[in-house]
């Protein structure tokens, strides 16, 4: 699961509305898309920014502008959902002065309520999922046309690989490459492989491409996305068989080596791992190459075994910490990250310490932290009784977030006295003359700007901290 705009992931994109270099043919056509969510639904924008443009469409940053507004939306918690509806329903404002305007939906919403968005409530002219991107030009024509258009068949194969994604809102540094669609985990609380189908891989080669083009193009670092990136597999059965003898059989640890050697100065980051299929030659890869980052996402969403197991996540808390201790022993400088859900069902106050207990003993660099939320159609919804009360699940949220907060402060204090390089990504918006970066472990880290331009590796040396930000100076 790609945490949201998580990772890699910044709270304050959701949302965000895009900007485009690249125009289409300027006949007149403009869209304004806004994007939700995972990391991968900013990247399956890119994709759609790219199709679109192909038809000439050119985009827009004043929704009121746009004879298309599309909304790239996440299911993963309700209040996701509830923001988009708001946004539907501030865009059927605009709609009633220009009958013309059409809306749509793309993304994990797209499945799960088309009937409702489209008939019922009559909010969208356009529902379109996840895997099928390619037949939005079409689907506008059905609208143009006076119908209603929609397609929510999830697929087996796609995977987009052959389209060049437009980069929207790109700072020209670092950029996103899906790896693989769709996630065949079923954890029980979670929506996305409902809305986005079967887990299925994308062809090495285009992926290789892609990283080259982006280096070619000034790009200094790539994150590969995947809902279980070390469940990637080219050529190789879901039971672990070659599927064809003569061609080559590609695993996680073997493509990202492949992507670590298109440049040195090209860093690779990665998102999401999943515990119970990350394997000590991914973590041997990381090691092996400068250029992939020592950070790991590894989501543990609960501290206690018996919890785990109804999560269906595949794995017990000895488990985990024998994967924690596996990156430490391979590379004890990687920073990791987690994902922690408090109040799922039937979490009893002996597992929620569980919770607070691991937590403590891993001292994670960074956590996102989410309130169980019900999701339909999911194993929890079908088997579990949704039975913390509310006050409860805040209140073990806000255990959760206090724990995170002393373990990021005494992460960041460490790091004060060390040098580190550091990718200069742009402007801190505090400051006009401070320039921020990010080290390999992903801290964000502020400096005076001196003469160095965004896109560079510089050297800084850490003076302070907050829990949020690393502050230092440059250092030859
Ligand atoms: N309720 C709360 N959090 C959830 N997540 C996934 N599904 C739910 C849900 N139903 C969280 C998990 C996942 C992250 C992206 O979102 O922690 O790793
Ligand atoms: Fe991640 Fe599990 Fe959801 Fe798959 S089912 S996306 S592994 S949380």
């Amino acid at each position: 699961m790609i945490s949201e705009s998580n990772k890699v992931l910044d709270e304050s994109r959701q949302g965000e509305a895009i900007t485009l270099e690249q125009t289409g043919a300027g006949n007149g056509k403009k869209f304004y898309l806004e994007s939700y969510g995972c990391q991968m639904n900013f990247s399956d924008s890119e994709i759609v920014a790219s199709i679109l443009a192909k038809e000439g469409y050119e985009t827009t940053r004043n929704p009121e502008e746009a004879n298309l507004v599309l909304l790239n939306t996440c299911s993963i918690r309700e209040n996701a959902e509830q923001r988009v509806r708001n946004r539907l329903n501030h865009f059927n404002v605009i709609k009633k002065r220009n009958p013309k305007y059409m809306i749509g939906i793309l993304g994990c919403m797209a499945e799960r309520l088309k009937a409702k968005l489209l008939e019922e409530e009559k909010l969208v002219d356009i529902v379109v999922g996840p895997d099928a991107y390619r037949e939005l030009p079409g689907l506008i024509e059905e609208v143009e046309d006076g119908r209603k258009a929609v397609n929510v068949l999830l697929s087996r194969e796609e995977t987009y690989a052959e389209i060049n994604p437009i980069r929207l809102n790109s700072n020209g540094i670092t950029a996103f490459i899906s790896i693989m669609r769709g996630c065949d985990n079923m954890c029980s609380f979670c929506v996305v492989p409902f809305t986005r189908g079967r887990e299925r891989s994308r062809d090495p080669e285009s992926i290789v491409h892609e990283a080259k083009y982006l280096h070619d193009q000034g790009y200094k670092e790539v994150t590969l996305l995947g809902q279980n990136v070390d469940s990637y597999r080219w050529n190789i059965s879901k039971k672990g068989e070659i599927i064809e003898p003569e061609k080559e059989t590609v695993n996680f640890a073997q493509l990202l080596e492949k992507v670590a050697l298109v440049a040195p100065d090209l860093r690779i980051r990665f998102s999401t791992s999943h515990p119970k299929d990350m394997t000590d030659d991914v973590l041997h890869t990381m090691a092996k190459y400068e250029n992939i980052c020592e950070y790991i996402h590894l989501p543990v969403q609960s501290g206690s075994t018996t919890m785990l197991k109804r999560m269906n996540r595949g794995y017990s808390r000895e488990w985990y910490m024998d994967r924690i201790a596996a990156i430490r022993r391979i590379m004890p400088d990687c920073a990791i990250s987690t994902d922690i859900i408090t109040g799922f069902c039937g979490e009893t106050e002996e597992e929620h310490q569980d919770t607070l207990s691991l937590m403590k003993d891993v001292a994670y660099e960074f956590a996102y932290m989410f309130k169980y939320s019900e999701r339909p159609k999911t194993l929890a919804e079908r088997k579990y009784q949704d039975d913390v009360p509310e006050e409860v699940k805040q209140r073990r949220l806000e255990e959760v977030i206090e724990i995170q907060n002393a373990n990021g402060l005494m992460r960041n204090k460490a790091s004060v006295g060390k040098t580190f390089e550091v990718l200069v990504e742009g402007v801190s918006k505090k400051s006009e003359n401070e320039l921020f970066g990010r080290n390999s472990q992903n801290a964000v880290v502020v400096f005076e700007r001196g003469d160095v331009q965004p896109g560079t590796y510089v050297n800084v040396k850490v003076t302070d901290c907050t829990s949020a930000t690393l502050k230092g100076e440059l250092v030859a």
